[in-house]
């Protein structure tokens, strides 16, 4: 395809297969070699870039969702000489073998754009989808602290020149539907797009998956992919009255889920898994509906979403179709979604607002973990230690996300012991059967069914 987009403030023109990475187009066709490749599959960080202003890791970013925007690279940022943040990291030692360098400036420039006196967690939190294999950590951390220190700020972004590209003409957009590749402009065309291709489209919104499972080889190049990124009705995040429930629309980024003020207000749980997914360059672009409709297991949403009583909406031509999260997951990696139909959005009840929530994600180290088990558990508190609304969701153990079918037998509207607590949670794991590690992955559920309780119990405990 015939791709115009913006590098460092310049308007460039390639000729690329749709499914090719940023990273590619921008080391092979374009020579900005700064960027680099190091696992190819979002584990790294070194290929990380800006793309419209968010830090982003462009190995993921397919080129068919490039057209018109703007994308700033090491060579941008560094246009003028070094700047004070990369001559506090030589100060430093941040710098040896000098492979993972851009990669940690890109994400200390978007870290102090948007924060410009970070503390320490912020610059841990900031850096952690980045990887180094020399110099440790400690100078990295020191490296940005120095910065700050002697007030670097990030330069502005190069203004972009030339005229700005015209949209994709309706012929250039025929052609490309010969390839395959369709770019619906608004909701109502993808869903055509759907009535006529229906299995056969893979419908792409964040992306962070199809590239790096190409690479693995673990998918096939798709046949016809469809790009959902853009499309406003899927990028809605607000409280609907009518519906008495927070929607998020599938295309809206975990990034803005963890950065919205009713979960700061009402849903801590759902900011805290938000912020979990990934670090910040996946955050930017991975979003709900991915995560939910890719069905995969170790999906960090589901689990939560399953407590806290969320319905998936479905549209296709025919209208809107809701599935409560306990029905959405028919197997692995299938969902009650029909061909025609596209993930609209998910809805919260303002019903479980407040509600003693909590996110549990348990792997094998703490940035960019796959979790070997999540749990998201959601409870209202009616007098002090009887609860009702007891959902408890779990993930990565079987081959779908579940709801615990007996935990409000068990645990709703009785006076809870933490004596009780321990035994009810031993029966409630033994109703999982986790396809690996059976008697360990039981204990984690019972033990963390146990946390959650013993902070309720133990707050109660403290405020009388
Ligand atoms: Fe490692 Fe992109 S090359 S994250
Ligand atoms: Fe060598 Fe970081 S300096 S990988």
């Amino acid at each position: 395809m015939k791709l115009g987009f913006y590098v460092n403030g310049l308007p460039v023109t390639v000729d690329t297969p749709p499914l090719r990475s940023l990273l590619s187009i921008l080391r092979e066709d374009l020579g900005l070699t700064g960027t680099k490749e190091g696992c190819g599959e979002g584990e790294c960080g070194a290929c990380a870039v800006h793309l419209e202003g968010e830090l982003v890791k462009s190995c993921m970013v397919p080129a068919f969702q490039l057209s018109g925007r703007s994308v700033v690279t090491i060579e941008g940022i560094s246009a003028q000489g070094p700047t004070g943040l990369q001559d506090a990291f030589l100060q430093e030692g941040a710098v040896q073998c000098g492979f993972c360098t851009p990669g940690f400036v890109m994400a200390s420039e978007y870290l102090l754009r948007n924060d410009p006196a970070p503390n320490e967690e912020a610059i841990r939190k900031g850096l952690a989808g980045n990887l180094c294999r020399c110099t440790g950590y400690g100078s990295l951390l020191r490296g940005v602290q120095r910065a700050v220190a002697e007030g670097y700020t990030p330069r502005n972004f190069p203004p972009l020149s030339g005229e700005p590209f015209p949209e994709d003409s309706e012929m250039s957009r025929k052609s490309l539907e010969e390839e395959g590749i369709f770019l619906p402009r608004t909701l109502e065309e993808a869903l055509k797009i759907l009535e006529t291709h229906g299995e056969d489209v893979l419908s792409v919104a964040g992306g962070t998956d199809i590239l790096p499972d190409m690479v693995k080889g673990v998918r096939k190049t798709p046949r016809k992919v469809m790009n959902l990124r853009g499309l406003a009705e899927l990028e809605k995040l607000e409280y609907q009255e009518e519906s008495g429930a927070l929607e998020i629309g599938a295309g809206v980024t975990f990034a803005r889920i963890r950065e919205h003020s009713l979960g700061a207000r009402h849903l801590p749980a759902l900011r805290e898994m938000a912020a979990g997914v990934g670090a910040v360059a996946i955050q930017n672009m991975a979003t709900l509906g991915g995560n939910l409709m890719t069905a995969s297991a170790a999906g960090d949403a589901a689990p939560l979403l399953l407590a806290l009583e969320g319905e998936a909406v479905f549209v296709s031509s025919r209208g809107e179709r809701v599935v409560p999260m306990e029905d959405l997951y028919r197997g692995y990696r299938k969902t009650a979604r029909q061909p025609s139909e596209l993930l609209l959005k998910v809805r919260i009840p303002s019903r479980v607002f407040g509600s003693s929530q909590k996110f549990f994600k348990v792997g094998t180290r703490k940035a960019l973990t796959i979790s070997r088990l999540s749990l998201g558990c959601s409870v209202i508190e009616k007098a002090p230690g009887i609860f009702s609304r007891v959902r408890i969701g779990i993930g990565s153990v079987t081959p779908c996300p579940m709801l615990l079918p007996r935990a409000s037998e068990l645990l709703e509207n009785r006076h809870l012991s933490m004596e009780y607590v321990k035994e009810a949670a031993a029966l409630l794991a033994r109703d999982v059967v986790p396809r690996k590690d059976t008697a360990y992955r039981q204990e984690m559920i019972r033990n963390l069914i146990c946390r959650f309780f013993a902070e309720l119990l133990e707050k109660r405990v403290v405020q009388s």
